[in-house]
């Protein structure tokens, strides 16, 4: 069997101008290149890369430029005009909008909802029921102007169920704890948590209370760390 095959389940629709890499398997019921209102079908390029898994009922619209080893679970929405890089994965039922800058190894749990403008760097982790916003003051006449999503730097993780509130970043490392509401940039490598969230430690301070391992997040020089 070639392993570079591409396979596409019957039901699936694959609009025309898309690329799909070598290996990548659709999966029942997927759209891939559905056109955004004001295109014609076709008229934007959608690319996804090599080995990627697109698990059923999902749907992904055409202008999206996406790298190798990309997954979705089932019934995920991706809009259109994103830039997502390799290595990403996408939980079942999240909806990501469009014009959102996602880079490598991000990975996205279910039922989540990252609006445009967002930015996800490098191996950033978003919890289950994650939302972001973009717009301080919905449905404002200035909205034009000032709609920016979160930016979420380098490995940070977001605890399931949290809102992010607009422009807010988050530095690199820092871990969110479930169900806060994030109103203010945090700084790198600390823990927040509540509503409105709190910085309540280090990250290094964490510690693991059934003793499975000594520190969750070793420093960046410890060869245990999953990131730089
Ligand atoms: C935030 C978090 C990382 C803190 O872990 P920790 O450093 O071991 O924290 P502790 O359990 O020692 O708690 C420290 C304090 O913060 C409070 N706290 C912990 N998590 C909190 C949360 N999510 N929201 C509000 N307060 C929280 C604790 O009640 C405690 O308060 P106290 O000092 O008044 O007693 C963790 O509680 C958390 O929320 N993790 C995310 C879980 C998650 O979403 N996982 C997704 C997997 S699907």
């Amino acid at each position: 069997m070639n392993d570079d095959a591409i396979k596409i389940a019957p039901t699936a629709r694959i609009y025309p101008n898309t690329r799909l890499g070598a290996g990548t398997v659709v999966g029942d019921w997927v759209i891939i290149g559905e056109p955004p209102k004001g295109c014609a079908e076709g008229e934007l390029e959608t690319v996804i890369g090599d080995n990627s898994v697109i698990r059923s009922h999902t749907v992904i619209y055409a202008g999206n430029t996406i790298g190798d080893n990309f997954q979705t679970g089932h019934g995920a929405l991706v809009r259109e005009k994103n830039t997502i890089g390799n290595n990403v994965s996408i939980g079942s039922h999240t909806v990501i909008e469009h014009h959102l800058d996602i880079a490598n190894g991000v990975r996205i749990h279910s039922a989540a909802f990252l609006p445009e403008y967002t930015v996800l760097e490098e191996d950033a982790w978003i919890g289950p029921h994650v939302v972001f916003t973009n717009v301080l003051h919905p449905m404002c006449h200035g909205v034009a102007k000032c709609i920016k999503g979160p930016h979420i730097c380098r490995g940070a993780k977001i605890g399931a169920a949290s809102v992010i509130l607009p422009h807010v970043v988050v530095g690199a490392m820092t871990v969110v704890g479930s169900g806060s509401v994030v109103v203010d940039n945090l700084p790198q490598r600390v823990v927040a948590a509540g509503n409105p969230a709190k910085i309540i430690r280090s990250i290094d301070e964490i510690k693991c209370p059934w003793d499975y391992v000594e520190h969750p997040y070793p420093g960046p020089d410890d060869p245990r760390t999953n990131l730089r």
